[in-house]
């Protein structure tokens, strides 16, 4: 019995698993670590393979089902795909492959939902990869949901790279920032959802380009508290008192790539220190 409940504790004490191809999710997990402060985490950037978007969905599942088996190897409780590419190509299949573990595994989608919900004009935009706009899933997604509403899609080809780069406000990014939201502009779009978690980090880039009536939505709080309720439902929540560990973990090439993680971690108040570790 004794040695029962020291499992269940050590079990609730291990850390979510949180994978993107790249720095992107560090902003879904911003609101994870915000809302769940307790819970050990552990992200994985795939940056030497970044940017997903331009792959095909068997690759990117390759990508995914390699980082997903390293984050469980690092004793994952449960994972997050932080990010809409990867959710599209490899969530369902990667559900399939661990069924045995019977954990939650976490996607996330392109808010096109809450913007057919908050749109007053009906016209609504997605900036996303052309990975995510090209799936079937995204198809799915607008048949459910984006049916009364007039949805203008736009792949932001590059935007993703200088983000990598932590390149948030450089003429270069600018530029693309833009060039994308130019179309939706131009169709009246008064609600933009931004569908790929690299996006949240050129917020206030995209804001001032559209204007300030336009409003811009994105998941990252939405992720979180469906993972706290999933972490509930699975009785995986930690019984720990204490603050958490973020370990972040990249395969990143490029020589700044820890200070690009540290700004892009640090830039909001509630983070607590995070430890980078490179593989
Ligand atoms: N952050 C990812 C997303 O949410 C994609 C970035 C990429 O193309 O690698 O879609």
């Amino acid at each position: 019995m004794t040695t029962n409940l020291t499992q269940n504790q050590l079990s609730k004490a291990r850390p979510i698993g949180v994978l993107d191809s790249g720095v992107g999710g560090l902003s879904v997990l911003k609101h994870i670590h915000a809302l769940l402060p307790q819970e050990h985490l552990i992200y994985f950037a795939d940056s030497k393979h970044a940017p997903y978007g331009n792959k095909t969905p068997k690759q990117i599942e390759q990508r995914v089902f390699a980082v997903a088996k390293f984050l469980l190897a690092h004793g994952a409780k449960a994972l997050v795909i932080a990010c809409n590419t990867a959710t599209a190509a490899a969530a369902e299949s990667l559900r399939e492959k661990y069924a045995f573990l019977d954990i939650p595994i976490i996607g996330m989608e392109p808010a096109v939902k809450p913007a057919a919900e908050v749109t007053k004009n009906g016209i609504i935009g997605v900036l996303a990869t052309s990975g995510t706009l090209k799936s079937a899933q995204f198809a799915a997604l607008l048949e459910s949901y984006g049916r009364n509403v007039q949805v203008v899609t736009q792949a932001c080809i590059g935007l993703v790279e200088q983000i990598e780069l932590g390149e948030l406000n450089s003429p270069k990014t600018l530029h693309l920032i833009m060039r994308y939201t130019k179309p939706l502009l131009d169709e009246h779009a008064d609600t933009i959802v931004l569908g790929c978690t690299h996006y949240p980090f050129v917020k206030s880039a995209i804001q001032q380009a559209v204007g300030p009536d336009i409003h811009l939505i994105h998941t990252g709080i939405a992720l979180a508290r469906q993972l706290q309720k999933k972490l509930v439902e699975c009785d995986l929540s930690t019984f720990e008192n204490k603050k958490a560990n973020v370990i972040i973990w990249t395969n990143s090439i490029e020589p700044n790539s820890e200070l690009v993680i540290k700004s892009l971690w640090g830039s909001n108040s509630v983070t607590s220190e995070a430890e980078i570790r490179h593989v």
